[in-house]
């Protein structure tokens, strides 16, 4: 447990408001929050003054140490965690991911096991859905009833490994709408990108760039729009994972238009950067950003992503971290198919949304806190334990210097590996103190994590923010029978 502790001076931001307040942390949790507290002697103060408070960092889509392609995610729970609060970020969302035909209870229970030990900071566990039958049906009633999971992810992409069709896609959302979950989606047309894989290897485009080729945005779009008329079928409520394209981007925001429950995630690497690296000259460079869906080649992807984000089309944001070395990257160095998908971006979100977002003037820091913490708390249903500066609410707090810059590089990082999409960027915004439930963790540069020191958030079903829009929706009746009379007249003969 750790000891009490005062963070004093500071201007606290939550969604709604920013006001000056001193915040006092005692057993993990926010014990007081107002204007010259006092507290007991020997408390551990900091000087928070000048600069903001903010609730910790809610990532929401990561992978540590996912086996994939091949390989394993060089970042694991412990690094990738440790990596998370020297980026003010207190809490994960990572995902379990059985493979067809595996028990997803007990992928559940492999992943726990890899996970619980290492974890420096809380996080919670999405199940992926890659394959349908009664038996995972059951499984997911289990997850949700007594393993607190509350967010199911399907697959439209990676054909023969996780890929679902269309009609596991709708039983699923049955089942994810029955529990009251929430279903999220990774959209891209995989048939589609299977077949034009073939083709750009038999054209002889077999590098990075090939990986963007066969997989363009409307591949994106298309599969995105399926996802949101498959799920609004039964009013079951999806989260779009990883919206890397405008074309995506707008898909969600029709259907937000027109009443859908749909919610998009942009991550770091959308917002951050685009797909022009995967022409780079350098192969190392190039497969540096491979990542699925691919980043864009339209270099005004990220400013339109980060628009929709700040003025509520996208809601939050996660990173989908899935690091690997480029000796792992290299598996695929005669052949994009073999790249193994993923990059950063755990350790940077904040400061990469802070610089593009706030910096630049589109959102303030109210929204910066709602589409880094509050959102995603209030989504997977962790809202007022996680994501708000209040009494009661877990310690979970950033000391936060907006004016401040870094310039982020893979020499400095905390990842484990040798490659940072970010290179070079310089970004206002940096975290000074990271707090995972009343302890200090990170300090002006100085790491101090504990392995294991994370807990499992379990999560229950039934998320207000998310289900009291969808039940509302439900009062209306979808499917009225005409009452006629029966018709008497002439019908043909068949043969
Ligand atoms: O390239 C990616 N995104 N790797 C991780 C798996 C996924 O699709 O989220
Ligand atoms: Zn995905
Ligand atoms: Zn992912």
């Amino acid at each position: 447990m750790a000891a009490p502790l005062l963070i004093r001076g500071g201007t606290c931001v939550n969604e709604d408001r920013a006001f000056r307040a001193d915040v006092f942390c005692e057993n993990g949790t926010i014990a007081a929050v107002g204007e010259n507290l006092s507290v007991p002697e020997g408390t551990e103060t900091i000087d928070a003054t000048g600069k903001y408070v903010l609730p910790g960092g809610i990532d929401t889509h990561t992978h540590m140490q996912l086996p994939f392609m091949g390989t394993q995610a060089a970042d694991d729970f412990y690094a990738g965690t440790r990596a998370a609060l020297a980026g003010g970020t207190t809490m994960i969302l990572d995902f379990v991911l059985p493979n067809k035909g595996e028990s997803l209870l007990s992928a559940y229970e492999k992943w726990r096991g890899w996970a619980d030990p290492k974890v420096c900071c809380d996080y919670s566990f999405h199940v992926g859905v890659t394959w349908w039958s009664d038996e995972v049906g059951k499984e997911m009633e289990v997850l949700c009833r007594d393993k607190g999971v509350n967010s199911f992810k399907l697959f439209m992409a990676y054909k023969d490994v996780y890929m679902v069709n269309d009609k596991e896609m709708y039983h699923a959302f049955c089942k994810i709408k029955e529990l009251k979950a929430l279903a999220q989606v990774h959209a891209e047309n995989g048939d589609v990108i299977a077949e034009k894989s073939k083709e750009m290897n038999d054209l002889g485009i077999t590098g990075p760039e090939g990986h963007e080729m066969c997989r363009p945005e409307e591949v994106e779009g298309e599969a995105t729009n399926r996802a949101i008329v498959l799920a609004n079928q039964v009013n079951c409520p999806l989260y779009v994972v990883h919206v890397m394209s405008r074309c995506a981007a707008d898909v969600i925001c029709a259907a937000r238009r027109r009443g859908c429950v749909v919610f998009g995630e942009p991550i770091a690497a959308s917002l951050g950067v685009d797909g022009s690296h995967y022409w780079h000259k350098c192969w190392r460079h190039a497969a540096g950003y491979v990542m699925g869906p691919p980043l864009r080649p339209d270099t005004t992807t990220p400013g339109y992503l980060m628009d929709l984000l700040a003025n509520g089309d996208l809601q939050l944001t996660g990173t989908d971290n899935c690091t690997f070395n480029g000796n792992q990257k290299a598996l695929g160095k005669d052949d994009f198919r073999k790249i193994p998908n993923g990059v950063n971006g755990v350790e940077d979100r904040m400061s990469v949304v802070w610089e593009k977002g706030v910096h630049s003037g589109k959102m303030d820091a109210c929204r910066f806190v709602s589409v880094t913490s509050t959102t995603a708390a209030k989504i997977f249903n962790m809202y007022p334990q996680k994501g708000v500066i209040r009494v009661g609410s877990d310690a979970d707090l950033v000391v936060w210097d907006g004016e401040a810059t870094r310039v982020i590089s893979s020499k400095t990082h905390h990842h484990a590996v040798d490659f940072n999409i970010f290179e070079g960027l310089e970004c206002h915004g940096v975290p000074l103190v990271t707090i995972t439930r009343g302890k200090i963790a990170y300090n002006k540069g100085k790491l101090d994590v504990v392995r294991g020191w994370g807990r499992f958030i379990p999560r229950s079903v039934d998320a207000p923010f998310v289900y009291s829009r969808v039940r509302q929706r439900d009062t209306i009746p979808r499917y009225v029978k005409v009452d006629r009379e029966p018709y008497t007249g002439p019908v043909i003969q068949l043969d």
